[in-house]
């Protein structure tokens, strides 16, 4: 899975233009790869974008995705959207968690375990994220922050006939935006926390949730993620804003092929 968090950028209409622009880039490639089963790709406008990137996927194998959702369904709660409107606007995947909410606007563990379950309840996938900043890297602290974000959301969430509807998106705060990448053999390393704690909550079904890098990807170094044995996909915030760039770092999949 590759997913595109455009963050605070794009109205309507330029967001239907990078829209159209991805589809034109990464829709030949998916062609030869099978289509959207090959590889999922998400696009995560802002809120305002979402119906007219919605028109503008219409028809594509792409998949629409929000960059937040709130835990209630409806009611007075100003300011908020739920998960049966973003499924309303043709939403199948949403971000939950994402470090610049947690560390801007104070969201919790908690918080964000509500967001992904309202999210599941409703068929949307949560993108869950987790991520350590650089202090707690360098105090050692690195698994014990991640395994502790995730905690509450691997309670929250139970495993039916297949795995929970969630995909875990491992993202460094320190790699968030500053160009400076985790190395391929770190970022594995703590995807393999993730993935065991995702077996000793759900069993086997933990096993298939797909758990996502970010942090700093690029054409140039998504292959090195994406090449490692518990990393299932990237979540990209600057490239995603450049078709070919965006195109490359899906085109990377291409680059792992057979390796481990
Ligand atoms: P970045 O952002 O690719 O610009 O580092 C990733 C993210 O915040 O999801």
């Amino acid at each position: 899975m590759i997913a595109a968090n455009w963050k605070l950028h794009h109205t309507a209409e330029t967001g239907a233009a990078l829209a159209r622009g991805v589809v034109d880039e990464v829709l030949p490639w998916l062609g030869e790869r099978g289509g959207a089963e090959a590889v999922r790709v998400v696009l995560c406008p802002p809120f305002t974008a979402l119906h007219a990137v919605a028109a503008a996927l219409a028809g594509s194998p792409l998949d629409l995705g929000a960059q937040d959702v709130f835990w209630e369904d409806w009611g007075a709660y100003t300011g908020e959207v739920s998960a049966p409107m973003l499924v309303a606007a043709g939403c199948r995947y949403v971000i939950v968690g994402h470090s610049e909410r947690r560390h801007l606007l104070g969201e919790t563990d908690e918080a964000v375990a509500r967001k992904a379950r309202a999210a599941a309840g409703h068929g949307l996938v949560p993108i869950v994220c987790v991520g350590e900043t650089l202090a707690q890297r360098e105090a050692g602290r690195t698994e014990q922050v991640v395994l502790g974000q995730l905690a509450p959301v691997a309670e929250s969430l139970v495993a039916g006939g297949g795995p929970p509807l969630v995909a875990i998106a491992y993202e460094p705060v320190w790699a968030i935006g500053t160009g400076r990448p985790a190395r391929g053999a770190d970022a594995q390393a703590v995807a393999a926390a993730i993935r065991d704690r995702l077996v000793a909550a759900w069993g086997d079904a933990g096993a298939s949730v797909p758990v996502l890098y970010g942090g700093s990807v690029k054409p140039e170094n998504a292959a090195e993620f994406l090449r490692q044995p518990d990393i299932d996909g990237a979540l990209v915030g600057g490239a995603s804003l450049d078709p070919a760039a965006f195109a490359g770092v899906v085109r990377a999949v291409d680059d792992t092929e057979g390796e481990a």
